[in-house]
């Protein structure tokens, strides 16, 4: 796609922001999408020149989402409500979760008009997974929104997916825990939580580069510490391995670990609800 090119057209009337490069287009050019613009693609290359990690950082969380769906459908999950989902992309929660049951049920959350906008074209058409354009820290608006009534059940366990969600909030005023204990407080025992961020873990001068970096899209990054994303799993019991490097969650096969998993720069988690 080309910013103002023929298919911007195809979107007409979609609030696209093509003057500027867009976060969850860039992310969509990293993992090989087509749902991107010239504009992204010129910030992401900087971004690599810098930062050569940064895709293989974005590709390696999308196994990781990929994963810990396929686990929650292996515990018997057939309801997803996916926070802050970003673009659809390659492999999405619906892709995998319908793969296993076509009935499987989706409910697709960004506060991004680009991301929903796309989502809603790529989703037309199937009306087991929608999305929902609202801020994940509105609760009640999305606990309440008629899509998430229509297709999702709080009365049998869901998985509540925020994967690399929570370094969207900056520690100083925005606090992830108070919205992830009110997801939690609604779902029934034995729903999910599945969570990846950015970590201040084990990184070097790369990550402090990235969330520099970040200050100039739309949505800086803020990197958590391994103890800040175990209090963030409060109320819900860590999956084995616990809170590790994305390559290093139920991997298939030791080679996907690699020598340096920490690399990947993002923790992941699954918790139970008891
Ligand atoms: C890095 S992307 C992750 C996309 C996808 N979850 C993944 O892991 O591939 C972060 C997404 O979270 C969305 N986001 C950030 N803050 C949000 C909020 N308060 N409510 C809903 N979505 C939010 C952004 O718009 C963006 O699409």
């Amino acid at each position: 796609m080309t910013a103002g090119g023929s298919e911007a057209g195809k979107f007409a009337g979609k609030d696209l922001e093509l003057d500027k490069p867009n976060p969850a287009r860039m992310y969509d050019y990293v993992l090989g999408g087509e749902l991107n613009y010239a504009i992204d693609r010129q910030f992401v290359s900087e971004i690599l020149a810098t930062m050569p990690r940064a895709r293989d950082t974005a590709l390696l969380n999308r196994y990781w989402l990929r994963r810990a769906v396929r686990y929650g459908t292996q515990q018997g999950i057939r309801q997803f409500l996916d926070l802050g989902s970003g673009m659809p992309t390659v492999g999405q929660v619906h892709e995998i979760a319908q793969g296993v049951d076509p009935a499987a049920r989706v409910v697709y959350v960004d506060n991004e008009r680009v991301a929903v906008a796309h989502s809603e074209i790529v989703l037309d058409g199937n009306d087991r997974a929608e999305m929902i354009g609202a801020d994940a820290e509105r609760v009640d608006e999305v606990l309440g929104h008629p899509t998430t009534r229509r297709l999702l059940d709080f009365g049998q366990p869901v998985m509540v997916l925020m994967s690399a969600l929570v370094h969207c909030f900056s520690p100083v005023d925005r606090n992830p825990a108070t919205m992830i204990s009110r997801y939690r407080n609604v779902l029934a025992s034995g729903s999910y939580l599945a969570l990846s961020s950015f970590t201040t873990e084990q990184q070097g001068d790369d990550i402090v580069r990235a969330a520099e970096l970040s200050k100039d899209t739309s949505e800086p990054i803020h990197p958590r510490s391994r103890d800040e994303i175990r209090g963030l799993m409060a109320g819900f019991e860590l999956v084995d391995p616990g809170i590790v490097f994305t390559p290093e969650w139920h991997p298939e096969s030791p080679e996907d670990v690699g020598e340096e998993p920490e690399l990947s720069g993002v923790l992941a988690a699954v918790g139970y609800k008891p």
